[in-house]
């Protein structure tokens, strides 16, 4: 695939190295804030999706810039007709002006908050597991997750997406509680705090607990590796691109998440 990035910081970076990495082509980079010196050589360095001449060669732009730019930006890629995958979080109060906008232009987006594979395989490991549990009512259920003391925000998007999805997968539960108790959870609570220490990568666990035993679900991210892995693969979800290093075979049109992927690759799911 020839792929834009647009958004080259610390994830733009690694998605550029990952997708160079797995034979892809790099051709364009789309950053307002940085310098030719920082981006990768052949490279050109535009700093709008209007100006990037050459825009039109990429069959993919991967966008992870800033909550205030990427809705803009994935209209300008719309208008282009250049199929978009976009990880910035914190733009979805304008997601259905940008939908309309992708539709509305016979053009694409794939849209993530976590682009991990593990993540995603991880909801779905844990939507299933609440399913089945839920009849057993000796077997309580919560969860927690941890991060680096650097985190901006708590509970994560990632503990949020799961505490909702169990709680729609069981009868027994009704409502999140992410703070911290002064008091024993109240019947129907489901209890997912959240820690913030030192370094700590970002974990997220499922608890199901009886008098005699406990089952643990538990994902640990490694590095940011995961997300630029993951948005290389939906890009070729979304461009039909065969493999690493191969081309394009034409652009699925609408509004793609990463259920769509999972559901393409056959990772069951309880719905
Ligand atoms: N979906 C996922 O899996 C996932 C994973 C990690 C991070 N994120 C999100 O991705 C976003 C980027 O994260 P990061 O760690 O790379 O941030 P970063 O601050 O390191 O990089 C953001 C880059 O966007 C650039 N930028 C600003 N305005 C722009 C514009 N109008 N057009 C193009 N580029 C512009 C900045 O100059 C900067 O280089 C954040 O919203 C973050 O929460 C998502």
């Amino acid at each position: 695939m020839n792929i834009a990035i647009i958004g080259c910081g610390k994830m733009g970076r690694i998605v550029e190295r990952a997708a160079r990495e797995r034979g892809h082509r790099v051709s364009v980079v789309v950053d307002p804030f940085i310098t030719g010196s920082e981006v990768p050589a052949g490279t050109l360095l535009r700093k709008t999706v209007e100006e990037a001449e050459n825009l039109h060669e990429a069959d993919v732009a991967i966008e992870f810039s800033q909550p205030g730019a990427a809705a803009d930006n994935i209209k300008a890629l719309a208008k282009r007709r250049i199929p978009a995958v976009s990880g910035t979080t914190g733009w979805y109060g304008r997601m259905d002006e940008v939908k309309e906008a992708v539709n509305a232009a016979g053009s694409s987006l794939l849209w993530a908050a976590n682009f991990s594979l593990g993540v995603n395989i991880f909801y779905r490991i844990a939507f299933n597991a609440a399913a089945l549990m839920d009849p057993f009512d000796e077997y309580d259920a919560g969860g927690f997750e941890a991060h680096h003391n650097k985190k901006a925000d708590s509970p994560s998007g990632t503990a949020k997406t799961l505490a909702e999805g169990i709680i729609k997968r069981m009868e027994r539960k009704k409502k999140p509680v992410y703070e911290t108790l002064d008091r024993p959870p109240l019947p129907g609570e489901f209890h997912f705090p959240s820690l913030r220490v030192g370094s700590l990568p970002g974990t997220h666990a499922l608890v199901f607990d009886s008098p005699a035993d406990t089952i643990e679900i538990r994902h640990t991210a490694r590095s940011r590796e995961g997300f630029a892995s993951g948005a290389l693969v939906a890009a070729q979800w979304l461009v039909k691109c065969p493999g690493p290093g191969q081309a394009a075979g034409g652009a699925r049109r609408g509004v793609f998440t990463m259920d769509d992927v999972l559901d393409e690759l056959g990772v069951k799911s309880t719905k």
